[in-house]
């Protein structure tokens, strides 16, 4: 090999790897730079598993006509402030996700503080097809302030 071939291969070695870094960059989410956002995720996940998936399962899916999904969930999309509501207090009577009624009782978690409710929300929110960004306890606040237990 004459020296010119190599400064030649090592130009191509050299451009894939910035493509590749390229590549790497934009397929995480900006959001991965965040601090904030990153442990209000981690938080929130270790959250989730304790309080909320023996029943939406871990992967979100729900189960049957019992425990709507969380996964895909067009009324999560719609009701941000009823969702933060409904892990501190509850949710009971019927209710449409994607199109199938349920008409079950959640529980509330009585015990969850705001910091928590934005964790959980902000693991929820982004996770599977959401991608909410982080929601804030002031956020969370406002929620809570319009309701109560039932
Ligand atoms: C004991 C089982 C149970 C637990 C634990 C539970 N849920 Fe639920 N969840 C339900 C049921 C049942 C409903 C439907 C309520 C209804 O029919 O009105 C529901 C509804 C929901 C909904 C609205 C419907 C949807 O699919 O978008 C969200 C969001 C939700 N739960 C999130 C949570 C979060 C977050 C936690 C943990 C803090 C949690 N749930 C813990 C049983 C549970």
């Amino acid at each position: 090999m004459t020296p010119i071939l190599n400064l030649k291969s090592a130009i191509l070695i050299f451009s894939w790897l910035v493509a590749f870094s390229a590549w790497l960059t934009a397929c995480s989410p900006s959001k991965t730079n965040d601090t904030k956002f990153q442990q209000y995720y981690v938080q929130g996940e270790q959250l989730y598993v304790k309080h909320c998936s023996n029943c939406h399962q871990k992967d979100g899916a729900g189960l049957g006509r019992v425990f709507p999904p969380l996964n895909t969930s067009d009324y999560m999309e719609k009701n941000l402030e009823d969702v933060l509501c409904q892990m501190k207090y509850g949710k009971k009577g019927p209710i449409n996700v994607n199109g199938v009624a349920y008409n079950m009782e959640m529980k509330g978690i009585i015990s969850l503080t705001e910091l928590e409710i934005a964790e959980i929300a902000t693991y929820i929110y982004n996770t599977w097809s959401h991608q909410k960004g982080l929601i804030e306890i002031p956020t969370v606040e406002g929620a809570l302030k319009k309701c109560g237990p039932e």
